[in-house]
């Protein structure tokens, strides 16, 4: 139902665009970009709406239970979607900011990312930040038969090396770096200006003053929530 309304609207919209506009070389190009961003807004808002009006909770699902069955739909219109988008990073890199504040995410100022965000709207990102080219967020923790979704928090300023992971419920402060092709198991809690590498990921050492650069204390601080605002740091069911 939710994508007839969605086509039919995109559809109008260029029939509409198609009726006022002449004949020219590159009509039926614009018509067809006109079509794929119009159905495109109208599903963003659609998700938006539903996640809106049907909330997937921070924490384990239950099988069998109400959430569960919110998570069908959400996860049917993510594969659908926006998997077929995301994970084989068809945005650009400029424009990704853009399209996981649409999906939900908070996102600060001059962040950006190489890599796939799952579960956006579990994503806070601070001011500055790269998810660097293939690195991958994954807020849900999908074991077998468990299911549960922990909030990711990236601070300020921070690297996530090329094909990192960082799996549910983890932490990174701000300035921090996670080495290229680390895995950060779920839950773990990097602290501000560490390099932690490896899989899975251990503390690697601090980053000097120089590194980080002199100035960060006059830089304006992040736009960003901080860490578990968003969800409640008394969630019950989130990794400590
Ligand atoms: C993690 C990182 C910042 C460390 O840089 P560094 O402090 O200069 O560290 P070094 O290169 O001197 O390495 C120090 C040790 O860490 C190890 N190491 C470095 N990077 C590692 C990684 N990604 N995974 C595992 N171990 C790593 C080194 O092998 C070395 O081990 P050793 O002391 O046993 O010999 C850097 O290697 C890295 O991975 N940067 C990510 C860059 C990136 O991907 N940016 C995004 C681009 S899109």
């Amino acid at each position: 139902m939710i994508v007839t309304a969605v086509g039919g609207f995109a559809f109008l919209l260029t029939s509409g665009l198609g009726a006022l506009l002449p004949a020219f070389e590159l009509r039926g190009i614009l018509l067809l970009a006109t079509f794929i961003t119009a159905f495109y807004a109208a599903l963003v808002t659609a998700y938006r709406l539903f996640l809106a009006f049907f909330p997937l909770p921070v924490g384990e699902i239950a099988i069998g239970s109400k959430e569960e069955r919110i998570f069908m739909t959400y996860i049917l219109f993510w594969l659908i979607f926006f998997h077929p988008i995301v994970t084989p990073l068809w945005v650009p890199v400029p424009f990704t900011r853009l399209l996981y504040k649409a999906l939900g995410a908070q996102v600060g100022p001059k962040s950006y990312f190489g890599g796939p965000v799952l579960d956006a709207h579990f994503v806070t990102v601070g001011t500055g930040t790269l998810v660097g080219a293939r690195a991958l967020i994954v807020p849900h923790a999908q074991e077998g038969l468990k299911l549960g979704h922990y909030p990711v928090y990236l601070g300020d300023r921070v690297t996530i090396g090329a094909g990192a992971i960082i799996l549910p419920g983890v932490t990174v402060g701000n300035d921090s770096i996670v080495g290229a092709l680390s895995v950060v198991a779920k839950g773990t809690r990097i602290g501000e200006g560490e390099i932690w590498t490896g899989n899975p990921a251990r503390f690697l050492r601090k980053r000097t003053p120089e590194e980080m650069g002199h100035r960060i204390a006059e830089r304006a601080p992040s736009k960003a929530p901080k860490e578990n605002d968003r969800f409640g740091a008394s969630e019950p069911g989130l990794y400590s």
